[in-house]
Order: structure tokens, then C-alpha cells, then sequence
């Protein structure tokens, strides 16, 4: 019986039966979803991705029907046949799509059989993550996870859509390529037949991309895989999608009208959504003074404010010596936060350390207008005075502060700000959306290691116009033409203006100690391509992960990847990574040291 029948033709798709369909034939297949047997009569739930129906079999009609039905355990997969009816009034199941009718069976079909899930499929959402993605294939029958990953496909193909209308084509770049930088480690493969040799699998196809803007492409997208050998995150993978874009004889206003256009049409189609137009913008040096973050987070305020010169007036020496080594001193206006407990208070400073902080202190203005510090003896009345204005401080509110030099207090308050926020429950269950561009980012960092200049973004960005001249001067002034999309928090993508001019390249790559030597090896073909003519050109890559799981309102990335890998890049489903035999490691010419 089992696996070898001949496969009837379905009808329709589980969850997609309704009252309009009563008295219809008709053929369903699915997984067992869950089966009783009422002194008889046996019940069973089919599922397929639509949902679920209720199928009957009565021995007293259909005993062949009813035999099979017996036989049927959880996730067996079946084909009934037989006839829809309206179920009787007592029986209608609110609750389902298809609750207002069931399938009469006549003939039940056993597909396949199926050894017992290690956890039941509505189960999986409470297990442990390793094992649901052990047990990936059993966890995306979920209706939730082969929703999002609807959804994932939503979202690809409205961009594919929008894209393409607006002229883009879709171009495929190799997965085997040279090593170049992108600032994290490349993956490697070996060559056979080049001993000692490695491609690397792309970072981004951002070399590859710039090239096809010299060939003539003018507007470019591919949905990108990406690899990189990273420390990993909730949300970072090893490898990751980006919607990758690149076009030509544009400027910096025309790349930005261009994705965000495409951001509101996905938001509409998949989450229907009407994002703001246009989208804010914030330089960097904003964002890093009122934020903390270059990737600010807008659903709520709470911005950081310089009290340097208020608190210069208290006598508060952590404040007053910082101020007179050149440091600062910052604030940040918890609304409420008086409500918050006396330990989660004397856990500040601790917490502050853990945050890269070299203390944080606080000044509650109590809902009765009174004032509570351990600080208080140190600040007159006018002074708090003054910084409750400053602060905009209304009663109940808390009032938190570091000091630091300017340089680490912006990213210490940022993270200090966001922990505060959560403290006092924010920003909560909210459908606000917030996107926001970050422009005007420095081209140059310093490398904390070597001391040396880097990248902020990668060595192909074109610096704006008024710092070419003189960007060897003063590298870490030079701001570029540098944009990152950012919504609730989170990067969701990055993109640049390019350097079009090969000796514009030169000085850049000199400046972050890219040798000629090395620059040739490395991006060789780019170089050569600029120097036989090559547009202006620029452009984003937007991360798809991070954007679906926006969408789709889940914390992690891994949610909405079929199969991702653990945080230590594992994936438990396949076993990967895992050992190779001798011999194909021989073929390699790969010799494993201890
Ligand atoms: P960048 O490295 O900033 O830029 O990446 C662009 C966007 O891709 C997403 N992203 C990731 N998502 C998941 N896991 C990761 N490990 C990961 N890394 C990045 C983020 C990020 O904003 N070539 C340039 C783009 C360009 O200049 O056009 C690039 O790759 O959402
Ligand atoms: P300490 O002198 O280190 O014991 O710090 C005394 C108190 O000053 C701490 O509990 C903090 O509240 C505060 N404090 C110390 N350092 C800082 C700092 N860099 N920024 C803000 N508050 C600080």
C-alpha cells in the first residue's frame, strides 16, 4: 500500500477549503498533523503550508478509508480523496481557516511513513534552538517558520520587481574569487589544479560590481551571497544575502531616491506599510553626539546631552577633573526612570564598567519635585536647577551621566542609553518604524592595532569634493561620500559613492598602507578597468536577513534563514563544518598541521 500506489491528482491545498466548496469531490495531500479516534470515527488534521484540514473517516461508509486511517501515526504523509461537507454546528472550529467544513473520506492513500518527530511540530517553538536547528527540516513545518520564509520570498521578489523595472539587471558574480579585503577574513578554498593556490569565496561582489559599471552596465542588482569568516552574532551569519546595487552617473542623491524607493515599495508589499518620504537624515557626527550610535536607534528619545558646562559649576570631582583633563561630561533624561528600583540603580556603575564606561551617576528629580543622589551634596540647588532645564527633567524623571574623554564617551552613553531604555521597558511592543539615513561618514579610521589609517567602509569610497585636494593632511577630517540605511536600531545597509579616478585610488590606498604591489595583486583587474575609462558610479547593498527579520518582527536573523548556523558557525542539521578524508585533503595538496 505504502509509497507505491498510484498518486491521485490534489485538488487543493489544505488550508484553502471553505463553505463555497461543500459538496465538491476532491483530493488532499499533507502531513498528519494529528489524528482521534471517536468510538469510531477517526479524525484526522492534514497539513500542508496553506493550514490545515479536518478529514473524517467512518467505518460504517468508507471501511477500506477507515482501516488506512487507523494505520496513520503523526507526520505520515497521506492522500485522501473523497467529498467536502459542512460540518455540524456543534463541531465548527472558530479558530481554523477551514473550520467550517471537513473531508469525507473515501479513500485514504499512505504516501510515506514517518518514524516519530524527536518533538511534536507545534512543539518546536519552546525547544532549545540547538535542536531545532539539529531538527531544521521537522522546525520549518511550523506554519510560523514556512511563513517567514514566504514572507523572505516577498521581500526578494518585490525588490527583484521594483528593480527591474527601473532598468536594473540582474548579473551574477563568481562565488570563487581572489583575496581581497573587505575587513573580515576571507573564506578559502584550495585549487586543485593550482597547487598552493586559493580562491576566496567573495566578502561582497563589491569589486565585481564596480568592474560592471566600466563595462557599461550602468544599473546592476543581484541578490548576493556574502561570506565572511566573522565573530558571529544574532545578527551576523558567516554568510548572508545582500540585495546588491550599483549605478552609474549618479550622484549621492540619486542613489539614496533610488533605495529608498525600493525600501518603501518592499515595506508595502511585504508588511503593508507606508514608510516616511523622504527618510530623515543624520551625519555621523550627529548621530555619534545626540546617539552614541552610528546606527541610531528613533523609537524612542532619551538623546544624550553635553552638561559639561552646568556640572563644571558643582563640585563633583569625577566631573570636574575629567572636564579639566579636555573630557566631558554627558547626560541622558530617563522619563520616569525615578520609578526604577535601588538596586537597578547601584547597578549602574557596575554595568557602565561592563559597558566600556568608566562610571555612570545619577540625580533622580522625584515626582514631588524633591531631589535624591548619592551626588547631592555636591551640587548646589541652582546647579540642579540648571540642569533640569537643561535636560528638559520634568518630576519622576532620572537623570544619568558618564564622563570621558569625547572620543570613548559618544559610544559608551550610546550603549548606556540603550540599556537605559530597556530598564524602563523601552521602546515596548510598538509597529513604529524609524528609518533613517546616516550620511557623512568619515572615509578614515584609526586601526586600533596597528595605529595605522583604515577603511571606516572599504578602501573604494569617493571622499567629498572639498577634501580631495588635501585628504593626506589631516586623513581622519575627511568625511566621505558615505551613506548607511538604518531602521530601529539597526544597519540595514551601507553604501558609497566610488572612486571612479585611478590616481584618487592610488592616494587612497596609500594613505590606509595599501602598497602598489599590493593593490596590484589584490585588486589588480579593478585598477585596470578604471584606467580604461570607468563612469561615476555608487551604490548600497541592503541586508536581506536583517530586513526580512524586521519585517517579519523576530530578533534573530536565524529566523529567517532556512538553514543557519549556530554562533559558532556550525550547521547541526549537516554537520557542518566537519573532517575531510586524507585523501581528498592529498588531491588539495593540504597537509593539517597540529
Ligand atoms: P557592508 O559590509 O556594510 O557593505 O554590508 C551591507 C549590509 O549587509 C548586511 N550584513 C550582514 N548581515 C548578516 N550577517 C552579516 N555577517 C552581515 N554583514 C553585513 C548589513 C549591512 O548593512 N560592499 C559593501 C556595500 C557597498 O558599498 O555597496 C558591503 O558589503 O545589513
Ligand atoms: P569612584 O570615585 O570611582 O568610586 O566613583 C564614585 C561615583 O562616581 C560612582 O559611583 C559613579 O556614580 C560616579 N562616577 C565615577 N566615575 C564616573 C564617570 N567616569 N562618569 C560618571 N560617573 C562616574
Amino acid at each position: 500500500m505504502s509509497g507505491q500506489a498510484e498518486l491521485p491528482r490534489r485538488s487543493r491545498c489544505c488550508g484553502d477549503f471553505r463553505t463555497e466548496h461543500v459538496g465538491q469531490e476532491c483530493c488532499v495531500m499533507g502531513w498528519v498533523h494529528s489524528y482521534r479516534d471517536h468510538g469510531g470515527v477517526i479524525f484526522i488534521d492534514l497539513r500542508d503550508r496553506s493550514g490545515l484540514v479536518q478529514i473524517v473517516a467512518d467505518p460504517s461508509t468508507s471501511p477500506g478509508a477507515h482501516a488506512a486511517a487507523e494505520r496513520v501515526r503523526s507526520e505520515w504523509v497521506v492522500a485522501a480523496v473523497g467529498r467536502v461537507r459542512p460540518r455540524s454546528a456543534e463541531s465548527i472550529n472558530p479558530k481554523l481557516a477551514t473550520g467550517e467544513v471537513e473531508i469525507i473520506t473515501d479513500r485514504i492513500v499512505i504516501l510515506t511513513e514517518a518514524e516519530t518527530p524527536p518533538f511534536p511540530v507545534d512543539a518546536a517553538e519552546e525547544m532549545d534552538e540547538s535542536l531545532r536547528l539539529k531538527w531544521r527540516f521537522i522546525d520549518l513545518r511550523r506554519p510560523q517558520m514556512l511563513d517567514r520564509l514566504r514572507r523572505r520570498h516577498e521581500v526578494v521578489l518585490s525588490a527583484r520587481n521594483y528593480l527591474s523595472e527601473r532598468g536594473f539587471w540582474e548579473i551574477e558574480t563568481p562565488l570563487l574569487i581572489n583575496s581581497s579585503p573587505e575587513g573580515a577574513r576571507d573564506f578559502l578554498v584550495p585549487s586543485r589544479m593550482n597547487p598552493g593556490h586559493f580562491y576566496a569565496l567573495p566578502q561582497s561582489p563589491q569589486l565585481m560590481k564596480q568592474t560592471l559599471m566600466a563595462s557599461g552596465v550602468d544599473r546592476y542588482f543581484q541578490m548576493a551571497r556574502c561570506l565572511r569568516d566573522e565573530d558571529l552574532r544574532a545578527d551576523r551569519q558567516p554568510e548572508h544575502t545582500q540585495i546588491d546595487i550599483e549605478m552609474s552617473f549618479v550622484d549621492e542623491e540619486q542613489v539614496l531616491e533610488t533605495v529608498e524607493g525600493l525600501v518603501r515599495h518592499i515595506y508595502r508589499v511585504a508588511k503593508g506599510v507606508d514608510l516616511p518620504d523622504p527618510f530623515p537624515r543624520m551625519t555621523y557626527a550627529e548621530a555619534m553626539l545626540r546617539y552614541g550610535s552610528d546606527k541610531p536607534e528613533l523609537r524612542f528619545g532619551l538623546e544624550i546631552i553635553d552638561v559639561s558646562p552646568v556640572v563644571a559649576k558643582s563640585e563633583f570631582r569625577v566631573f570636574t577633573e575629567t572636564l579639566a583633563n579636555g573630557g566631558q561630561v554627558r547626560g541622558i533624561n530617563v522619563k520616569a526612570g525615578a520609578c526604577l528600583s535601588r538596586s537597578q540603580l547601584d547597578n549602574l556603575q557596575p554595568t557602565a564598567r561592563e559597558l566600556g564606561g568608566k562610571g555612570a551617576a545619577y540625580i533622580i528629580y522625584e515626582p514631588d519635585g524633591t531631589w535624591r543622589s548619592p551626588l547631592l551634596k555636591y551640587f548646589p540647588e541652582d546647579v540642579l536647577e540648571e540642569l533640569r532645564s537643561l535636560l528638559g527633567g520634568e518630576p519622576g524623571d532620572l537623570f544619568v551621566f558618564g564622563a570621558d574623554e569625547p572620543e570613548a564617551l559618544a559610544p559608551f552613553m550610546g550603549r548606556l542609553r540603550l540599556h537605559l531604555a530597556g530598564l524602563v521597558g523601552l521602546p515596548g511592543e510598538t509597529d513604529d518604524i524609524r528609518p533613517l539615513w546616516v550620511t557623512d561618514f568619515p572615509v578614515f579610521e584609526r586601526d586600533s592595532e596597528t595605529g595605522g589609517w583604515q577603511a571606516m567602509h572599504h578602501p573604494f569610497t569617493m571622499p567629498k569634493r572639498e577634501f580631495l585636494d588635501t585628504m593626506e593632511e589631516n586623513p581622519g577630517a575627511v568625511i566621505g561620500q558615505l551613506y548607511d540605511l538604518v531602521i530601529n536600531g539597526a544597519e540595514l545597509g551601507s553604501g558609497s559613492i566610488r572612486i571612479h579616478d585611478p590616481s584618487i585610488q592610488q592616494r587612497v590606498f596609500r594613505i590606509v598602507g595599501i602598497s602598489e604591489e599590493e593593490a596590484e595583486r589584490k585588486f589588480s583587474y579593478l585598477l585596470r578597468a578604471f584606467r580604461y575609462g570607468a563612469p561615476p558610479h555608487g551604490g548600497i547593498a541592503l541586508g536581506i536577513d536583517r530586513l526580512v527579520s524586521q519585517i517579519v518582527g523576530v530578533k534573530s536573523i536565524r529566523e529567517v534563514i532556512a538553514f543557519p548556523k549556530t554562533a559558532t558557525g556550525a550547521d547541526l542539521m549537516m554537520g557542518a563544518p566537519g573532517p575531510v578524508d586524507d585523501a581528498q585533503l592529498r588531491e588539495l595538496h593540504i597537509r593539517p598541521v597540529e
